[in-house]
């Protein structure tokens, strides 16, 4: 079965979560594309969706999905999104995308936070996956140096830049073996709008895509 095809099953699955009257948050990525194509089908179920990115909200308009302000909210019922990495404690590094900030927005509003993925993205230490950094511009030098100082070797992700009108450094050649503690190192830098780490708000479930079909994963204890 191909990853495509993977992707196809898993954001499927999704939607079996998603119950009446419910605030759908939406993340980014080919994976959430297969999610918004079924969310369709409840679209008068749902009181709106909130999106992650400028890429997602084009598709919902497209099938004419409700959507709702982030502002207008003080919270979002489930969140919906994809990952480049998960460890076992459903940690993730997210952004390969470019929308990490808006994605970890609504994370932290979400009252439950399902990441869909397949088999690939499944590791046991992140950072594998190069760690994508959303920095406003004028800071780039800057937060460079200061992630060379951590361990990493940052690469400007050229020609992007976010929804946000920042840009992107992806940090490469990082072990990751405390995500907490990196995730808050690097939000600390100055011109570090944030980083794709999401250990302080891991998935609360990841529905993960196998060759024998979908399972559902919960951190351990
Ligand atoms: C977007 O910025 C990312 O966080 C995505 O969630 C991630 O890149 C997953 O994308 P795919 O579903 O396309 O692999």
């Amino acid at each position: 079965m191909t990853q495509d095809k993977l992707k196809k099953i898993v954001g499927c699955a999704a939607l079996e979560y998603i119950k009446p009257d419910m605030v759908v948050g939406v993340g980014t990525g080919s994976t959430v594309a297969y999610f918004i194509d079924r969310l369709a089908t409840k679209k008068h179920l749902i009181k709106g969706a909130v999106s992650s990115s400028v890429a997602s909200t084009d598709k919902l308009i497209s099938l004419a999905i409700p959507i709702i302000d982030s502002k207008d909210l003080d919270g979002v019922d489930i969140y919906i999104d994809g990952a480049n990495e998960f460890n076992p404690d459903l940690m993730m590094i997210k952004g390969g995308g470019a929308a990490l900030t808006r994605e970890k927005v609504i994370a932290a509003m979400a009252k439950q936070f399902i990441a869909i993925a397949d088999k690939s993205k499944q590791v046991d230490i992140l950072g594998e996956f190069p760690l994508p950094v959303e920095v406003i511009p004028m800071a780039r030098s800057y937060v460079s140096r200061q992630l060379v100082k951590l361990g990493g070797m940052p690469e400007y992700r050229q020609n992007v830049v976010t929804d946000n009108g920042n840009v992107i450094l992806d940090i490469y050649n990082l072990k990751i073996l405390n995500p907490i503690a990196l995730e808050n190192k690097i939000n600390a830098i100055a011109g570090v709008v944030t980083v794709g780490l999401f250990a302080n708000r891991a998935a609360d479930i990841i529905l993960l895509a196998t060759l024998d079909g979908v399972k559902k994963l919960t951190a351990k204890a």
